[in-house]
């Protein structure tokens, strides 16, 4: 679906559906809101406010029909205004076009700017919030049910009259289409079986969606770029491991940025066999990977001035005859030895030869992201992502645009002590050491495969697959870091 903006009244716009909104407490909506109740004989401060059918709370949402306009009038709750942000328009579109979706006579939904008034967020924001949760709402994974999920809306409108809030508004509806569908293609490819999505099948698809120049290495490529560990990793499956380099160059970039994401497109634990209950949602280890791609993929549409490579270093980790074992020592592409201590840390020891490989290209910042440590999970739970780096300052300002784009990322620590229980004999490292502070221990482990690189790293183990649904009403694959990573390439624009 493509969001659509015009520079006309929310009453001029031919529609089944008209959205607007009101905050807790308001007994006389203003604003657009108002211009509706006068145009609908006061039914919204009369009847809905008047009559306490609804208060404007916070995540609510009231349908109100008017059978003899032939129209359906949905107000948004938005909450208390000192507690506004933009996260929750864009969570109330979804929840709206998420309702709306199921009755095939809403067609056509026209929604008004919300918060963009007394609200006080930029238009930009706004419109871009509400296009991203009306893409959101449609999204489902429905491809192997033999009953499809119809999609009864077929056009979505946002309607502003002010010209100056249209022409920045408009910006937002353009990289919120861009963005919102970037998300959807990530969250397609982490529900995906893994039984089809495997490096081969993820590579060609990062080739066919990526939108930009994609190189896919194979086994014997592989193997003269040294980056055995990545190899080792993956050398107990049927399925060969693939490198997969995209890369968006521009004329005069500003900047040069690598992203890099964790593909094992399944986590069987290895030797170190996961427990069935932990292995059961293991196809979404390849949650950085469908990160990546998808950032290329807005990134090749938005066009920015700063030059990006996506690196995924794509494996299945299975037991089996030839896979590797517990105390393996592993040479890495950088030349640092790795002892195997548990074979179900696989992510780091793919990660510490991509990240490796994304540094010989010289970017100017390394970013990886990583379904990396069920430690992170534990720690912070489904609500937010770790970071950790070697640049406290960029981590600060990732943190920042973060919260602008709607997620939430929190700080882990990377004291070198972490890396005690990493101590090996018989290697530089081993991969693992013990259960206490492992998300913090997993980090330092990767920083000593980059040399001199400002570098951050996302552990999104616990929110990037979902088994109840969050306040946008995603279950399963979230798609999660693409908004802020995106948000923090064209910071450098
Ligand atoms: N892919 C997992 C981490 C994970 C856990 C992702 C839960 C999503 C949800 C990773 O490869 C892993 O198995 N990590 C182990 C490391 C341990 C053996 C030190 C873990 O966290 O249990
Ligand atoms: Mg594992
Ligand atoms: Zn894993």
């Amino acid at each position: 679906m493509q969001v659509k903006i015009e520079n006309k009244s929310i009453l001029d716009i031919d529609s089944d559906v008209i959205i607007v909104n009101l905050f807790e407490g308001v007994k006389i909506p203003g604003g657009v809101t108002g211009i509706v109740d006068c145009e609908y004989n006061k039914i919204i401060s009369e009847y809905v406010v008047g009559e306490e059918k609804f208060e404007g709370k916070y995540p609510e949402i009231y349908v109100l029909p008017v059978p003899e306009k032939n129209k359906k009038i949905v107000i948004a709750g938005l909450g208390k205004q000192e507690d506004f942000t933009c996260s929750k328009i864009r969570d109330l579109t979804a929840k709206i076009v998420r309702t709306l979706n199921t009755n095939e006579k809403n067609k056509k939904v026209v929604s008004i700017l919300h918060g963009a008034g007394i609200g006080g967020i930029c238009p930009k924001c706004a419109a871009q919030m509400i296009t991203e949760g009306a893409i959101s709402g449609i999204y489902s994974f429905d491809k192997y049910k033999s009953v499809k999920k119809a999609i009864n809306i077929e056009e979505f409108i946002i309607a502003e009259t002010d010209e100056e809030k249209y022409q920045k508004a408009k910006k937002g509806v353009e990289l919120g289409n861009i963005v919102a569908n970037s998300v959807n293609m990530a969250r397609d490819l982490i529900n995906e079986s893994s039984q089809y999505l495997y490096p081969e099948t993820l590579a060609n698809f990062a080739k066919e969606n990526s939108g930009v120049k994609t190189e896919i290495f194979n086994k014997e490529q592989i193997k003269e770029m040294k980056m055995n560990a990545f190899l080792a990793v993956g050398q107990g499956s049927v399925h060969e491991p693939k490198l997969i380099h995209m890369e968006y160059k521009p004329e005069n970039p500003k900047k040069k940025i690598a992203i890099v994401g964790k593909g094992i497109t399944f986590d069987a634990g290895g030797l170190d066999l996961k427990p069935p209950s932990s292995m059961l949602t293991m196809r979404d280890d390849m949650s950085g990977a469908a990160a990546v791609i998808s950032v290329m993929n807005a990134i090749s549409k938005i066009k920015p001035d700063v030059e990006v490579h996506a690196i995924v270093a794509a494996c299945e980790n299975m037991p089996s005859g030839s896979a590797y074992k517990p105390g393996d020592v592993i040479i890495s592409k950088t030349g640092r030895s790795i002892e195997i201590d548990n074979t179900d840390a696989e992510g780091r020891v793919t990660l510490a030869d991509a990240l490796a490989y994304a540094e010989e290209f010289s970017p100017d910042e390394i970013i990886d992201i990583a379904t990396l440590t069920g430690a992170c999970m534990v720690a912070l739970g489904t609500v937010a992502s770790g970071i950790m780096g070697n640049n406290d300052e960029n981590i600060k300002k990732f943190i920042e645009i973060s919260k602008k784009a709607g997620e939430k990322f929190w700080q882990l620590p990377m004291d070198e002590e972490y890396a005690d229980s990493l101590k090996s004999d018989i290697a530089d490292t081993k991969n693992t050491g013990g259960r206490m502070g492992g998300a913090s221990a997993a980090g330092v482990f990767l920083s000593k495969f980059i040399t001199k690189t400002p570098w951050m790293h996302l552990d999104i183990a616990g929110t990037a697959f979902l088994e109840k649904p969050n306040s946008e009403g995603i279950k399963g694959g979230v798609g999660v870091g693409i908004r802020s990573i995106v948000k923090y390439i064209l910071s450098f624009n």
